[in-house]
């Protein structure tokens, strides 16, 4: 029996208990949810023609690329120069191809200088066959300085590998830059919008907070390629792009061409986060790069503008819109303030070093800002334990919300389900900001298997049940391209066309959208319910709904016959929503041949008195609701 203190919660749950986090990896952002479909548009990247192909043998100098430095954050152009009305193109390989729909419409787009009169642009599209699928034209007018083109054509066919080609036609010169081509249908109809399959997913799981831009990609390699998030606002053209800190040349994966192009800057997290009703969560650079890395850190005295972006960036999630980051944000379109309430100031950072730059963030952010709580790094230790000293130090500086990274083994998540039942009340809360089960880790890359899922399952039990002090969950790495990925196991995968969600998807978003408001007790034999005979259960009541929430795990191989007893004085309605995600294979996994081979099964049933009396299949994770008077 399992008794249901339905009248004696133990505390409230936070009202930002799960959420998402977001990091340019795996094609996350470029090449995924930021949709454009041109990679290297604007001739940025390392080498200035990778991604682009001569179409025909042309005469030196027809091409070249200009690099004027009086151009911020872009430097580079293309200049086109035809003595005779010769053929000459490009074409673009797209991130993996182009992923593009039958009948719907595509915006070509350019910036250009200096077209002689007779200069004209065509674009095709071509199918993996190298049939052309759709195509259009577009004149360039004449004018000393830059101005933008665009036009809109429509994809005969689907193809989840197209290509571009732009062809210069006529005779003269041209300069152009930023060479763009998006679909129409992004999320919401924002034209150079986000990939809108790729964005429901997200919204589908209703997350209470967005972290975000990451990861190992806040703290770059060097701090020279350090995620600098003014450098991602204000005039798309403007923004200075970056080699990806997951680029092939820094880890040993088929990726030498990732990049940051920063079409998905800090506004559009912002706007992603209001889009989808979730805190926005950033977390900034400390003064410190990589430590698995180069480790390189900011002298303090040089550290004020590190802290000076800090408070930059407040101004401009909330500020007045007379206030200049303030305005800049209205200038971009949103003159309401984003009700920023949390910042994280590092990334995995740890040491003494870590903890001197941290302690004048917080210096100047609480006499500035007390309105803001601060996330500070946990660091990482290899065996998911804390750091004592870092620990300590934190909980001194009385910290608000502490970091903690888990990436471990099933059986560490399994044993790891009381991990708060224990824990200090008084000092800071907990954002568990990464995890994810890794099968195979450290021999492999790891899957998104049930038996990663439902390890995970059991776990958030131990996080739902603590929920006053772990205020925060996230699984990481949030996406995968299947074409290109450099981590694994990832939430959602996804190819140019597709998006699926793995078992990992599906628990976390039942956690997500069955939660409550206070934390109900839930104990067998007068003990929370961790892991004794491979079971798990958390429950919560949601104070709005009127509703009990019981979350249960069976990790055994065999059904197991449950008996909740609801110790209440309130009336239990008989009617429940049952909801089971379940396979008696631990090592099946869902793919794009077959996404939804492990999906929640709901069912209604009805449950008499106030005993619920069910039989849980093996290796199972059910969510039960019912209403309560
Ligand atoms: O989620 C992948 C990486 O794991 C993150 O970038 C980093 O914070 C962690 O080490």
């Amino acid at each position: 029996d399992l008794k249901v203190q339905l009248d004696n919660a133990s505390g409230k749950i936070s009202s930002h208990m799960w959420g998402i986090f977001f990091e340019d990896i795996n094609m996350g952002a470029d090449g995924g949810i930021y949709a454009e479909l041109v990679k290297n548009r604007s001739f940025e990247f390392n080498h200035p023609m990778m991604a682009w192909k001569r179409l025909e043998n042309v005469p030196e100098g027809t091409f070249l690329i200009v690099n004027d430095s009086r151009r911020k954050g872009n430097p580079r152009s293309l200049k086109i120069h035809k003595a005779t009305d010769i053929k000459a193109g490009l074409q673009n390989e797209g991130f993996r191809g182009m992923g593009v729909r039958k009948g719907e419409g595509y915006e070509f787009s350019l910036m250009y200088r200096q077209a002689s009169p007779d200069m004209r642009i065509k674009v095709e599209l071509l199918n993996e066959n190298d049939n052309v699928i759709g195509t259009a034209e577009l004149p360039l007018s004449e004018g000393a300085n830059w101005q933008t083109g665009s036009v809109v054509f429509t994809s005969a066919e689907t193809s989840p590998k197209a290509k571009l080609n732009i062809w210069f036609q006529g005779a003269g010169n041209a300069e152009v830059d930023m060479l763009s081509l998006f679909p129409q249908d992004t999320w919401k109809g924002r034209p150079k919008g986000l990939r809108k399959d790729m964005v429901q997913i997200l919204a589908d799981m209703e997350p209470d907070f967005i972290r975000f831009p990451g990861g190992c990609i806040v703290e770059g390699r060097d701090l020279a390629t350090r995620f600098q998030w003014k450098k991602t606002v204000g005039p798309i053209e403007e923004r200075e792009l970056i080699i990806n800190r997951w680029n092939t040349e820094f880890n040993h994966r088929l990726t030498p061409d990732y990049f940051q192009t920063f079409g998905l800057g800090f506004y559009e997290y912002f706007l992603l986060s209001e889009d989808i009703g979730a805190e926005p969560v950033p977390i900034l650079n400390c003064g410190m790069a990589c430590q698995f890395n180069t480790g390189e850190v900011v002298p303090l005295d040089e550290l004020d503008e590190y802290i000076q972006d800090a408070l930059d960036l407040i101004e401009f999630a909330n500020g007045n819109i007379n206030t200049p980051w303030g305005k800049l944000r209205a200038d971009m379109g949103h003159p309401e303030p984003f009700h920023l309430k949390m910042l994280g100031v590092g990334n995995e950072n740890w040491g003494p070093q870590y903890i001197e730059r941290l302690a004048a963030f917080q210096q100047v952010l609480k006499e500035k800002h007390p309105e803001i709580q601060i996330i500070a790094s946990s660091g990482t230790d290899p065996e998911g334990e804390r750091f004592d000293y870092l620990d300590q130090k934190l909980r001194e500086m009385n910290i608000d919300i502490i970091d903690e990274h888990y990436y471990r083994p099933p059986a560490w998540f399994l044993s790891g389900a009381d991990r708060y039942d224990d824990y200090d009340r008084n000092g800071p809360k907990i954002f568990a900001g990464e995890y994810a089960s890794h099968t195979t880790r450290p021999n492999g890359p790891g899957r998104s298997t049930w038996e990663a899922a439902l390890s995970e399952a059991a776990f958030l039990t131990g996080l739902e049940r603590n929920g006053d002090i772990v205020t925060m969950a996230s699984y990481a790495p949030l996406f995968g391209h299947v074409d290109g990925w450099q981590w694994s196991p990832d939430l959602i995968w996804v190819d140019n066309l597709h998006v699926y969600g793995t078992p990992s998807y599906h628990v976390q978003k039942l956690y997500s959208l069955y939660k409550g408001t206070d934390i109900i007790p839930i104990q067998r034999d007068g003990q929370n319910v961790t892991g004794q005979d491979s079971l798990y259960a958390s429950a919560v009541y949601d104070a709005e709904a009127k509703e009990l929430i019981i979350k249960f795990v069976n990790y055994n191989d065999q059904p197991v016959v449950a008996n909740f007893q609801l110790d209440t004085k309130k009336k239990i309605k008989g009617d429940a929503t049952k909801i089971t995600l379940a396979n008696e294979n631990l090592n099946v996994a869902n793919s794009l041949e077959e996404p939804l081979k492990i999906q929640p099964q709901t069912v209604q049933v009805n449950y008499k008195g106030k005993t619920i009396n069910d039989t849980f299949l093996p290796y199972s994770f059910t969510v039960i609701k019912i209403s309560v008077q």
